[in-house]
Order: C-alpha cells, then sequence, then structure tokens
C-alpha cells in the first residue's frame, strides 16, 4: 500500500449555519407522504458532484502497475490521502485500520483485493493452480474484519466467478479469465452505486415533508463504492424536500459521524448538526428528530441486525420516544444462515481506541535549516517519537513537508477496557429495513 499523488478532495465548501433550536424543527407530517412530495422549499438540491468516491480500481501513477486506490478514511476530514493497494496484503491492512471501511465498501475491496492479487502477485500459467490462489486470497480477504457480511460475500462473489469462468472456457485462457475477474470487480463497485441508489429511492418516501432525521456512524458514501445507504435515503429525500436536516452522532470511539458523515453532509450542502452519543436522547426528548436511518453490518433471517456500536442505544430510545428507525442496507447484507443476532460475530477492536485519541495532520518546516534537521530526523522511513504519559508521535516525510501520527493517552495507564465495534438491534426494534429491492418489515425479507 503506497500514497499516491492523487488530487486531494476539496474541503467542503460554506454551508449554511446549522439549524438552531429555535429553528428546529417541523413536526413528522401526519399525512401520506405523496408521491414526488412538492414541498418546494427554496433550498438548492445536494450538490452530489461533491460526494466523495471511496474505491476504484487504477493505475498506480508511480509505476504503472494495476492499483486498488482508495481514500484513507483514517485522516478524513482534514487529509485526503489516496491510497494505491498493489497487493491483496495492501487490501488487507487498509480494511483492518479501517482506512477502507463501512460493509458495502468491504464488499467492493474484498472482491478488487483477489483481483489485485491475480494482477500482481499470481505467477505462473496453470489454471487449477491459479484458481487455489484465488480460493487462498478469498478466504484470507474474508477474515479481515468478523462482522460485516459483505465482507465474506464480496469475496465469495469473485472466487464463484472465477470458477465458473474457467470452467465455461478452455483451460489455456488464463489471461483472458485474469482480465475478466478484474472487469467483475470493477462491475461489483458500479452495481453497489446502482444499489445504493435504489435503496435511497425505496427509503426517501417513507419521510414526511422537511423531516429531521438522526443517523449514526458512516453510512454514506464513504461506507460504499458511492453513494451511501443511510445516507443514500438522505440525500434522495433531501432533494424530494423530505429531508431539512441531519443530526449527526459523532459515533465513539473513532467518531466515523464526526470525520465522515459530517463531513460528506456538508461536501454536498445539506444542513446538519454534530452531537456527542450522549445527547441523543435529550435531542428526540425534544421533538427534534423524525426519523433514525442507521446503515448495516450483518441482518440476519429473523432482521436482528449489526451496525456500529451504539446503534442500539438508539433504536430503544426511538421506540421510547415514537420516532421510526429504519435500517438501509443492501441485500448482500442479509445473512440467511443465521438464525438471530445471538450467532453475529461481534469484532473487538484495540482498547487503545478507547484509552486515547488519534490525530493526524502535516506539517511544513519554517525555514531551509528546520527542513534538514527534520529531513535527517525521519531518515527514509520516517520516525516514532515516544513521549512522556504513553504519548506517541510518528513524524514522516511526504511532499515538500512532513506528516505526523498520533496517539494521545487521556485515560490512566493500564485501564480496563471493553472495546466491541458494533452491537445488535433486535428486530422488533426496527421499523423497517430499507434495501435495493425494496421496503420490508423485519424478518420478511
Ligand atoms: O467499523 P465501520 O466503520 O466499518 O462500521 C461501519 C458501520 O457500522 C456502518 O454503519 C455500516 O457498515 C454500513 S456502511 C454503509
Amino acid at each position: 500500500m503506497a500514497g499516491s499523488k492523487q488530487p486531494q478532495p476539496e474541503q467542503p465548501p460554506e454551508q449554511q449555519p446549522a439549524p438552531s433550536h429555535e429553528q428546529q424543527p417541523a413536526k413528522p407530517s401526519e399525512q401520506p407522504p405523496a408521491p414526488g412530495c412538492a414541498c418546494d422549499k427554496a433550498r438548492p438540491p445536494a450538490d452530489l458532484a461533491n460526494l466523495p468516491r471511496t474505491i476504484w480500481w487504477d493505475t498506480d501513477p508511480s509505476d504503472g502497475r494495476p492499483a486498488v486506490m482508495l481514500i484513507d478514511q483514517t485522516r478524513l476530514p482534514l487529509q485526503g490521502d489516496i491510497l494505491a493497494c498493489r497487493t491483496l496484503a495492501g487490501v488487507e491492512t487498509a480494511i483492518q485500520s479501517l482506512a477502507l471501511r463501512g460493509a458495502p465498501a468491504l464488499g467492493v475491496g474484498a472482491a478488487m483485493a483477489v483481483a489485485i492479487w491475480s494482477e500482481n502477485e499470481h505467477q505462473g500459467t496453470d489454471a487449477a493452480q491459479w484458481l487455489d490462489g484465488i480460493d487462498a486470497a478469498a478466504e484470507r480477504i474474508a477474515a479481515a474484519r468478523p462482522t460485516a457480511v459483505n465482507l465474506s460475500w464480496g469475496a465469495e462473489q469473485i472466487r464463484g466467478y472465477a470458477h465458473s469462468r474457467l470452467a465455461a472456457n478452455p483451460p489455456d485462457d488464463l489471461a483472458a479469465a485474469k482480465a475478466a475477474i478484474v472487469d467483475f470487480a470493477r462491475q461489483m463497485a458500479a452495481d453497489d452505486e446502482a444499489t445504493n441508489r435504489a435503496i435511497g429511492a425505496n427509503g426517501a418516501h417513507l419521510l414526511p415533508p422537511d423531516a429531521n432525521v438522526l443517523t449514526h456512524c458512516n453510512a454514506g458514501s464513504l461506507g460504499t463504492a458511492f453513494f451511501g445507504t443511510a445516507l443514500g435515503v438522505v440525500y434522495t429525500a433531501y432533494d424530494q424536500g423530505r429531508v431539512a436536516h441531519v443530526w449527526v452522532d459523532e459515533t465513539r470511539p473513532l467518531n466515523q459521524g464526526g470525520r465522515l458523515t459530517a463531513w460528506e453532509l456538508m461536501c454536498v450542502g445539506i444542513p446538519c448538526t454534530l452531537i456527542a452519543d450522549n445527547m441523543a436522547a435529550s435531542v428526540m426528548a425534544q421533538g427534534w428528530v423524525d426519523a433514525i436511518l442507521v446503515g448495516a453490518d450483518r441482518i440476519c433471517a429473523n432482521g436482528d441486525t449489526a451496525n456500529k456500536i451504539g446503534t442500539l442505544s438508539l433504536a430503544i430510545l426511538a421506540q421510547r420516544y415514537g420516532i421510526p428507525f429504519y435500517v438501509c442496507a443492501p441485500s448482500s447484507t442479509v445473512d440467511y444462515n443465521l438464525a438471530d443476532g445471538s450467532l453475529i460475530p461481534i469484532e473487538q477492536r484495540d482498547p487503545r481506541e478507547l484509552e486515547g485519541f488519534t490525530a493526524t495532520g502535516t506539517a511544513s518546516a519554517p525555514n531551509a535549516l528546520a527542513a534538514r534537521a527534520l529531513d535527517m530526523f525521519t531518515g527514509k522511513e520516517g520516525r516514532e517519537v515516544k513521549l512522556k504519559g504513553g504519548h506517541r508521535v510518528f513524524v514522516d516525510r511526504k511532499g515538500g513537508g512532513y506528516t505526523f501520527d498520533a496517539w494521545f493517552r487521556n485515560t490512566p495507564p493500564k485501564v480496563s477496557a471493553y472495546n466491541p465495534a458494533f452491537d445488535v438491534t433486535p428486530a422488533e426494534l426496527i421499523s423497517a429495513i430499507i434495501t435495493e429491492r425494496g421496503v420490508f418489515k423485519p424478518g420478511e425479507l
């Protein structure tokens, strides 16, 4: 995995200030939603041309080799680094570090990981050996994270295609088969966008005019190949006059809401207000939320749904305050093999995510002498500085300047920490599941 000199994403444009509580909120309409809702408020449409793209297949500009390109979500929103992954291990690292994250994006990432192995790492001309390698690559990438079923689904899609493609063609057609699985992986990204747009269309009409919606984590363009699931509904509904404003849960501990969702919404110009997770109850109690829209990492046969930790609390609150709670996800997130949520494997992450916080940034040297000193200090590989109190800073060179990645402890050393990445919302707390195939009662998918 290597940084490339792709253009950086634009900073979000200035947007109108988030509505104050006095301006809040339109109560949900009791009227059934009119098709193509005519609440024609004078507001510009969402600027979807500014929506970030998450993952795509390209050629690494530094050496002309095929690469899986992805926006590094660990550094957003302040840095828009593009990673060029040229190996299976590179994509695997990106997934495990959450540079690439979000269930549908992981499905595409898994397929592209297998395709990049085939393009850049496979050697030889024996078709059977190639298929063995495809199987091994698919198995390895499927295990990179446990909870989002789309990851193993994506790996299985491309593995199955490789087998059937070769079975249907002469055994000496390996070069064509290799090209075909690259096309297949690229098509999965295109299909994901089409699926998300269908989720958006299916979900938008459930919202009343000028709704204030609340969302958790990032189920937006960044969690998919493009457009988003829960935010896909928001983007579609906003242009129909059904969404006026979005409450964004910051989503501890890694702040996918504060860092990614808020940035996405600001990029497209949809009014949003950031809240800490523990403010959601207060916002709902005041009648300021008309609907909750979340994504999903795995939906069981009975409708129990795993999503980012904190989703369960929202669903319980939604029931208390009579707010519809919608799960928005592609059909590929449904795991019919699991009867209920107690069987979903829940990812446990590094306790350091709770024990401190990370900060990343860039710096420039104030003068030539300082630049020389910093260049000597960072050397070729960059250098980690261990500070008192357990804080750490990693400094490296990039372009004409320097980057830093820091972790600062803000809890007692050796404190015990429990850090599950997901929780399971029982089906009975979910009003409906919105997929590209339509709107379903949980358990009736
Ligand atoms: O740990 P993450 O950031 O991969 O968790 C992501 C979520 O929980 C999302 O809500 C879900 O994957 C849907 S993304 C469209």
